[in-house]
């Protein structure tokens, strides 16, 4: 059994699987030399077939994160008919008002190749944070019975989730909403400090919580935009927990974009 796993957004990237083994995977940004690459990954699909040395038509499967529809698809594959990628509610009134504000998604010109699929291979579409957590349980070289812990920024609606992996399945044991996003925070910060993920990680390892204080003190703080209440709150209520109590992510987030933008 083929499967060619396709992620369209941050991080673009193809994967092949034969048979439950990792044959090949890629994130377009190795081609484009663009950080994040967030377009289509052409290049690492054409990467992951011909290093397998088959065609689009061998594959039995493909796979993407997420529950929800991807339009981008419909070209990228060729998509037809009943099988066509259908934006959500939400998704059609992002496109409305992009529309409006004439600042719609430009469709790839006609020279860009795609890989059509035959009739015959299927879209499934697989849960993020599964998704995630079958990367970890299905490589970890151990079918027993493990604990598995995805945490994220958000994915179809969740940040955190628990998971049991015993004989081979995964079931899902708790899941914590985008408004306990410890992963949004974490990025607002790293973006926040103009560094990459592994420095703030490293220093993480090395001062842990005492470090997003210090780095949140000293760099947003002292700001007069900022009701020191606000941040007061953000420092007590996040000290040691993952829960943020009483303050939703969006207010966090948007504080911290706002303080980025005006480049502090
Ligand atoms: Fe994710």
């Amino acid at each position: 059994m083929k499967v060619l796993g396709v992620h369209i957004g941050h991080d673009s990237s193809a994967c092949l699987v034969i048979d439950g083994k990792i044959i090949a995977d890629a994130a377009e940004e190795r081609f484009t030399r663009i950080k994040h690459y967030s377009g289509l990954p052409i290049n690492a699909i054409d990467y992951c077939l011909k290093i397998s040395n088959i065609s689009i038509d061998d594959i039995d499967f493909i796979a993407v994160p997420s529950k929800n529809p991807y339009p981008e698809l419909n070209f990228l594959l060729d998509l037809k008919g009943e099988n066509i990628e259908r934006k959500s509610g939400p998704g059609r009134m992002l496109e409305f008002a992009r529309r409006i504000m004439k600042s719609s998604i430009a469709k790839p010109p006609l020279y860009i190749k795609n890989f059509p699929i035959k009739d015959s291979t299927e879209l499934i579409h697989v849960e993020h944070h599964l998704a995630h957590a079958a990367s970890a349980y299905y490589t970890c070289g151990s079918q027993e019975k493990q604990l598995i812990i995805t945490m994220d920024g958000a994915g179809d609606g969740v940040s955190i989730g628990t998971w049991r992996g015993e004989d081979g399945k995964i079931t899902p044991l708790k899941k914590f909403p985008v408004s306990a996003s410890l992963g949004w925070f974490y990025s607002n910060v790293t973006l926040l400090k103009h560094s990459a993920g592994g420095t703030v990680m490293e220093k993480a390892r090395l001062w842990g919580w005492r470090l997003m204080e210090i780095i949140l003190k000293s760099e947003v703080f002292w700001n007069p935009i900022i009701p020191n209440l606000i941040m007061e709150k953000l420092l007590s209520s996040m000290n040691g927990e993952f829960h943020i109590s009483g303050m939703k992510e969006e207010l966090i987030s948007g504080i911290l974009m706002k303080l980025m933008r005006l480049k502090l």
